[in-house]
């Protein structure tokens, strides 16, 4: 556990405890029960505040806005710390606006991204003064309307889709192998290269729109600094060609967009890589197999599998302050390079996972430690929550590091599943070794700020966990848990089924 001390302030162990802050997980769950999402808000002030200093060292002749996409984390108490901090927001919804609005961000750092918005919301952008992003070649005409409606003025960027064709490594959001510059093309968001030009010359003339910038992102396709490089250098090129086919326009914002691994880097990519091995490798000699008498057979096929014991990415992603170099300075000197003056202008980033990922830890507590020997020996550690709470990790095959919050000095030692109590697969944490758990353990995974308590389901008609924001020695409810009759709030019965079913 030492590693985690030194990279989150906000987590360490204590006498065989794992700490939040200075709240003790064994006495938070005493308290509030498990499954429990638990936030560290010192952390996640200190990662807000760490992207502006990076991002502005490497950025020197204009402000730096941090606008974290509020997709990967909508706790509206979460959202009120990052308004203190000065934060904007990234939004794709009108629910996202509504969380944003709701927890005062301020409206000049409000960006409003995805495609097909509809009428209500673009009204609803101008009324509040918030930033359009413009992702739809018809967009500008209907905002310019509507503007013109409301007697206002619309601020708009185009979300911009330059070409990376130096960019011809795999993709980590794939799991088979595809380069990231075709990843980047066929992924639906962003106005194509080839009618930013004609379009910008249209929305100039257009007397209720002003363009006050340009806006870009690709996400987390590779956790690498030459990743970043090779995005910024493209990007840069298609500024510079656009402001120049605009007469020498000057934006007031460039925004970069997000997709910085978190450090502990939990997308389970490496994990992937190594299933693919053990599929091609296995299925021969599964077949081999075959020939020995069922009873040798899964003896030897349990040997086989516990030797690929699976573990978290060991391959810390780099720091802040490097991903700040590569995309804040490669952008910087590349635009200055090609005689585009970038003084006076801000510099917008948008990070999701790597803002909010570490400061969120998932408690959970373990119901049984089931195991077989005969015909296969297997073993699993069932907890008292699910995959279906975390769908955002599953979506990216997410590996996370995990500790026995009430036992982090054990060594592990026996191989197991760490699975979920709803039916379906639920194998939170396949083929890891753990120590010697029992009944009532409390299992913590780390790195659970981003992406899932807000992609939380309720498969298995399972209410949904509560969140509790840890403050030094104090912790509070921030959203509360779900009853079982929540999950059925929605449904109704029409009245011709109501009664007695032998009437029918
Ligand atoms: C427009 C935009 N900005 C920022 C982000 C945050 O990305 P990440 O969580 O990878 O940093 C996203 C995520 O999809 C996004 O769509």
């Amino acid at each position: 556990m030492s590693e985690y001390q030194e990279i989150d302030s906000c987590l360490r162990t204590r006498n065989g405890h794992l700490y939040i802050e200075e709240c003790d997980t064994v006495e938070l769950v005493k308290k509030f029960g498990t499954p429990l999402f638990v936030f560290s808000e010192k952390q996640l002030r200190q990662n807000v505040r760490e992207f502006k200093a990076a991002f502005s060292q490497h950025w020197p002749d204009g402000q730096v806005e941090v606008l974290p996409a509020i997709k990967a984390n909508w706790i509206l108490a979460i959202r009120k710390i990052l308004s203190q901090e000065g934060a904007g927001a990234d939004i794709y919804s009108p629910g996202e606006l509504h969380a944003a609005l709701e927890s005062d961000v301020d409206r000049e750092m409000i960006s409003v991204n995805g495609g097909g918005k509809e009428e209500d919301l673009i009204e609803k952008c101008i009324n509040e003064g918030v930033r359009i992003t413009v992702e739809d070649l018809e967009e500008p005409a209907l905002i310019n309307r509507v503007a013109g409606r409301l007697g206002k003025k619309a601020k708009i960027r185009f979300r911009v889709k330059p070409n990376f064709p130096d960019l011809y490594k795999p993709t980590d959001f794939a799991p088979e192998k595809v380069s990231i510059d075709v990843g980047i093309q066929v992924y639906k968001s962003g106005i194509p290269a080839q009618y930013l030009a004609e379009l910008g010359k249209e929305v100039m003339a257009m007397p209720n729109i002003e363009l006050t910038g340009l806006h870009f992102h690709a996400g987390r396709h590779h956790a690498s600094l030459w990743y970043w490089q090779g995005l910024m250098k493209s990007y840069a090129a298609l500024i510079a060609d656009l402001a120049k086919a605009w007469g020498n326009w000057r934006p007031k914002e460039i925004d970069i967009g997000g997709g910085y691994a978190i450090y502990r880097d939990p997308h389970n990519k490496l994990g992937l890589r190594k299933d693919v091995i053990e599929t091609w490798l296995s299925w021969p000699l599964l077949q081999l197999l075959r020939l020995l008498k069922p009873t040798p057979r899964y003896k030897l096929l349990g040997k086989i599998f516990h030797s690929f014991t699976k573990e978290p990415n060991r391959k810390m992603a780099p720091s802040i302050e490097q991903y700040a170099e590569a995309a804040a300075g490669t952008l910087h000197r590349e635009l200055n390079r090609l005689g585009f003056d970038t003084s006076g202008i801000t510099l917008q980033i948008e990070p999701g996972r790597c803002l909010y990922g570490n400061t969120g830890i998932h408690l959970t507590r373990v119901k049984k430690f089931k195991r077989q020997t005969e015909p296969m020996p297997w073993s699993w550690v069932l907890t008292d929550s699910s995959y279906f709470f975390m769908a955002g990790g599953v979506y990216e095959y997410q590996f996370n590091h995990f500790i026995f919050a009430n036992r982090t000095d054990d060594p592990p030692t026996v191989f197991a599943d760490i699975v979920g109590h709803s039916c379906y697969g639920d194998r939170m944490l396949p083929q890891v070794l753990v120590p010697e758990v029992k009944e009532g353990d409390l299992l913590a995974l780390l790195d659970m700020g981003a992406y899932q308590e807000v992609s939380a389901s309720n498969f298995n008609a399972l209410p949904r966990p509560a969140t509790v924001l840890v403050n030094g020695n104090e912790a509070e409810i921030i959203r509360r848990s779900e009853t079982i009759a929540e999950v059925f709030a929605r449904d109704i019965i029409p009245e011709r089924l109501k009664g007695n079913p032998l009437s029918v």
